[in-house]
């Protein structure tokens, strides 16, 4: 079966392509973005254990020398120089001797402060293994005397870096969404502003000749000659039923005022003016286990609705066949409308695509049937519409669901 897409509408289908193209492109430059940012942290972080390795052979080499002032060269030549790595050194006891780049706060006393530079390290530890130092007495052959620990974690520089791509792919994908809503929006908006402009033009164009033949059927209706030969009837049924039509496409120009209506009734209408005028060998039938099923819907659109799916039932049935109408009573105070037909059915592929405008397999199709039932159904009177069921070669049922009054 060839799907044919109809010139102007090819904008459903590019669209949809372009929205992949989108859709990978972004992921490139997310995955990107993520790897080369790993990158610079693992680098970072080489440098920084090298800084603090460094500072630790510092301390080593200049233990010999007086601490404190080679404490004070140690840290502002290579700690203060470095990306502000937080650092403790500690004796092997545990106690410790310095700390550099940590937060103390240093109005509570010295034990205070002992003790939460421990549990600092401690936290130290279990980011990376501490760097021991052996310190070694050069006036008794460099035997190794004592045994200090440098702890150490990642400078807020690194962290920042590491939590950088994750931060920034989602302002990114945040401000993608939004955009995504309000380009939608501005989509649909402008879609409405052409259903409902067509359909009021159509309307409006319509209206002057019709209330012209109107004014003529009455005058032919005099003509006691005409009227005998049941002209005047013919021509006035054609011509109500171009007011029918007049009223539909106004309706879906304007907000439709629901009303309590049969349903039953309403559908045996389409099902009456549509059996005579298809082939002898389409069966249709109607049923319901009530006949009063009512729901609040507005006649002209909603029989327009169920017009448009029984000729889909008929062009899907070809030759001959059943087109089979259930008006049922739902749970939840809905009235369900099974629409079944014994035609060629819907494959899958299509299944999701059938309710777009501009959408058809039909030679002669303009794809807007499902399209304006969807629209007539969904948006007019807040009910339902989809595929219940479809089956390639056995047919297809279609269901509408509205509220009941
Ligand atoms: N009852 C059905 N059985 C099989 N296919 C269907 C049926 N109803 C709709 N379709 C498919 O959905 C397409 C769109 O239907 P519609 O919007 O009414 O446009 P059109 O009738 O102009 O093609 C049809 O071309 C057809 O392929
Ligand atoms: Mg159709």
């Amino acid at each position: 079966m060839a799907t044919r897409i109809l010139p102007g509408m090819e904008f459903y289908r590019t669209n949809s392509n372009l929205k992949w193209i989108i859709l990978a492109v972004s992921s490139l430059i997310s995955f990107g973005s993520i790897v080369y940012t790993d990158r610079l942290v693992r680098e970072l972080k080489a440098r920084e254990r090298q800084d603090v390795q460094l500072f630790a052979r510092a301390i080593e080499y200049a233990s010999k020398e007086d601490f404190n002032t080679n404490m004070v060269f140690v840290t502002e030549e290579i700690i203060n120089k470095n990306n502000s790595v937080p650092l403790i050194l500690a004796d092997a006891e545990g106690q410790v001797i310095f700390a550099r780049n940590v937060e103390v706060d240093s109005s509570q006393n010295a034990d205070r402060i002992q003790q939460q530079l421990r549990r600092e390290a401690a936290v130290m530890q279990t980011y990376y293994e501490p760097i021991i130092i052996e310190l070694r007495d050069p006036t008794r052959n460099n035997e190794p005397y004592a045994l200090q620990k440098v702890y150490y974690r990642n400078s807020s520089l690194l962290v920042q870096l590491t939590a950088f791509p994750y931060v920034q792919l989602s302002v990114i994908a945040i401000f993608a969404f939004i955009s995504y809503l309000a380009f939608n929006y501005s989509k649909s908006a402008e879609q409405n502003r052409v259903w409902v402009g067509l359909a009021k033009e159509t309307a409006h164009q319509l209206g002057t000749p019709l209330s012209s033949l109107m004014a003529w059927v009455e005058v032919l209706r005099d003509d006691p000659e005409l009227k005998k030969k049941g002209f005047v009837e013919e021509l006035d049924k054609d011509v109500r039923k171009l007011r029918v039509v007049t009223e539909r496409f106004s309706s879906i120009g304007s907000t439709p005022q629901l009303k309590p209506e049969n349903i039953y009734h309403l559908i045996s209408n389409v099902v009456s003016y549509l059996e005579p005028r298809v082939s002898s060998k389409i069966n249709f039938e109607v049923y319901s286990l009530s006949e009063h099923i009512m729901a609040a819907v507005h006649a002209p659109l909603f029989e327009w609705v169920i017009e448009n799916l029984c000729k889909n039932a008929v062009d899907a049935i070809g030759t001959s066949g059943t087109v089979a109408i259930k008006v049922l009573r739902g749970s939840d105070r809905k009235v369900l409308i099974d629409i079944s037909d014994t035609g060629k059915g819907i494959p899958k592929a299509n299944q999701a695509r059938i309710f777009k405008p501009g959408f058809t397999t039909k030679k002669r199709g303009w794809g807007l049937g499902l399209a304006l039932a969807q629209r007539i159904i969904e948006l007019y009177h807040n009910g339902r519409i989809f595929i219940k069921s479809s089956e390639e070669n056995l047919g297809t049922t279609f269901r509408i669901e509205l509220n009941s009054v």
